[in-house]
Order: C-alpha cells, then sequence, then structure tokens
C-alpha cells in the first residue's frame, strides 16, 4: 500500500494546471484586454500550465494575442462530430485547435444540467478533443441532493468511466479530470480542502483500476467550485489536488494571476 509520504512523491510528478473557465462572459474586446492583462503577471509561473478558456467567438484573438507566451487556450466545449458537418451552431475540437487552442473542456456541469449532456455525449466529445489533439478537462462531480443521498462517489465514478469509455493506453496522457461537486460552483461554498481530497483519491482510485495504476500516478485531477485567492494554497497542500478550475475568480487578471501564483 502506498503511504502518504508516497503520495507526495508521486504528486512532485505532476505539473499543476491552473484554468480559468470564462463562461459565458466578456465581448472579443474585452476577453482580448483581460488576456493581454493575464500575460506579463503570470509570466514567470512555470511551476504549472496556465490554461484560459474565453467564448468562442474571442478564441482566435485571444490566442494570437498570446502566442508565444506560457497561457494556452481552451475551448469550453466541442462537438460530438469529428469531422466538419452539417450541425448548424456546433464548433468542431478541430476548429478549436484552428483558432489556436490546445485544451478543450468537456462535460461541465452547467452542459450537463442545462444542455442535457449525458455520459455518452461527453465520451463522444473526449475523444474528438483526443483526435484534434487537444488537451481535454473532463469535469466530473454530483449535485447536493446526490451528496446528502450519499451518492457523491457513485456518481463521480459513473461519469468517470463514463466519460472516458473507449480510451486507449496512449489517449490517457491527454486526460486531466476536474472534480467540481456542483453545489461549490459559483455558490460561494468551496468543498474543505479534505473533501476535495478525499475525492480526489477515490477519482485517483477508480482510474487505476479502469486504466492503470501508472496512468493513475500520472493523472492531473483539478478542483473546482468557488476557487479564490484566498482558499487555493490550502487546496494545492492536498496530495491529490493537481490543479484548479476556476470560474468567477478567472475573470479578473489579478485574481486569477494571484491564483496561478499561489506558490508565492
Ligand atoms: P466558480 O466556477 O469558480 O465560479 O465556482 C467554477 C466552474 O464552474 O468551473
Amino acid at each position: 500500500m502506498p503511504n502518504e509520504a508516497d503520495g507526495f512523491d508521486l504528486k512532485l510528478m505532476r505539473k499543476p494546471v491552473i484554468a480559468g473557465n470564462w463562461k459565458m462572459y466578456k465581448t472579443v474586446g474585452d476577453s482580448v484586454a483581460t488576456a493581454v492583462a493575464l500575460k506579463p503577471l503570470v509570466a514567470n509561473a512555470n511551476h504549472c500550465e496556465v490554461v484560459i478558456a474565453p467564448v468562442f467567438t474571442a478564441l482566435k484573438s485571444v490566442a494570437d494575442r498570446l502566442e508565444g507566451s506560457n497561457v494556452h487556450v481552451a475551448g469550453q466545449d466541442c462537438a460530438t462530430e469529428v469531422s466538419e458537418g452539417a450541425f448548424t451552431g456546433e464548433v468542431a475540437a478541430f476548429m478549436l485547435a484552428d483558432a489556436g487552442c490546445s485544451h478543450v473542456i468537456v462535460g461541465h456541469s452547467e452542459r450537463r444540467q442545462y444542455f442535457l449532456e449525458t455520459d455518452p455525449i461527453v465520451s463522444k466529445k473526449v475523444q474528438a478533443g483526443i483526435a484534434a489533439g487537444l488537451m481535454v478537462i473532463m469535469c466530473v462531480g454530483e449535485t447536493l441532493d446526490q451528496r446528502d443521498q450519499g451518492k457523491a462517489q457513485s456518481v463521480v465514478s459513473e461519469q468517470l468511466v463514463g466519460g472516458l469509455s473507449g480510451l486507449t493506453a496512449s489517449d490517457l496522457d491527454r486526460i486531466i479530470v476536474a472534480y467540481e461537486p456542483v453545489w461549490a460552483i459559483g455558490t460561494g461554498r468551496t468543498a474543505t480542502p479534505e473533501q476535495a481530497q478525499e475525492m480526489h483519491a477515490f477519482i485517483r482510485r477508480v482510474f487505476a483500476e479502469r486504466h492503470s495504476p501508472g496512468a493513475a500516478d500520472a493523472l492531473r485531477i483539478l478542483y473546482g467550485g468557488s476557487v479564490k485567492p484566498d482558499n487555493i494554497a490550502g487546496l494545492m497542500k492536498q496530495a491529490d489536488i493537481d490543479g484548479a478550475l476556476v470560474g468567477g475568480a478567472s475573470l479578473k487578471a489579478e485574481s486569477f494571476a494571484e491564483i496561478v501564483n499561489y506558490n508565492k
């Protein structure tokens, strides 16, 4: 059995990821201005990967302005279809890559809740992202009701297994998992570092059983849900928390930079 010290040794092998999810906020002009303001504030952040996810319409302009910097750009969603076709309103993963994205977020709880995305849909999007050469940030997380009913682990495990079905061993290093308890998103109610750690360790165990212990040791698992400059350090001290997916506090360059620079 690995002991706690081993857990921290393994953590050192995983490069943390701090990702900002801008949701449906900001015009192209506002997105570019925030990205340009962020760039110098995180230029020395070599300890982690920095990612921002603007709205679709702003991706190309933001990516162009960030070219050559350490700030990566992500789409907030992608189509289930891999190739182009007659799918009004959809954007294919390869089009995100073409616009300058290196990452894509899939299966966010707002997509699951308001746009009825199921695990089979999320799974197709994961595969489309991988086929386009993107890093895929797949979100999982239980609602408050599910937690109160003692179903948090079974819900998360089902989302994890369902969303990642059909992947080959070589796909796994393109996957990042974000654990975002729905009751903590945008509510100001963060999971405690201990609650988050417990679920992250569980996710890593499920991933190890499903795929391999080696792949599980290498998997980055981000926490999301009311992450702020004043709670990031406590979360990052946990053995299985490898970064954060940040909503509200990523909209301002200064507060997002404080989160990125949690080690300062
Ligand atoms: P929040 O959002 O930080 O505003 O809670 C997180 C998310 O939805 O990714």
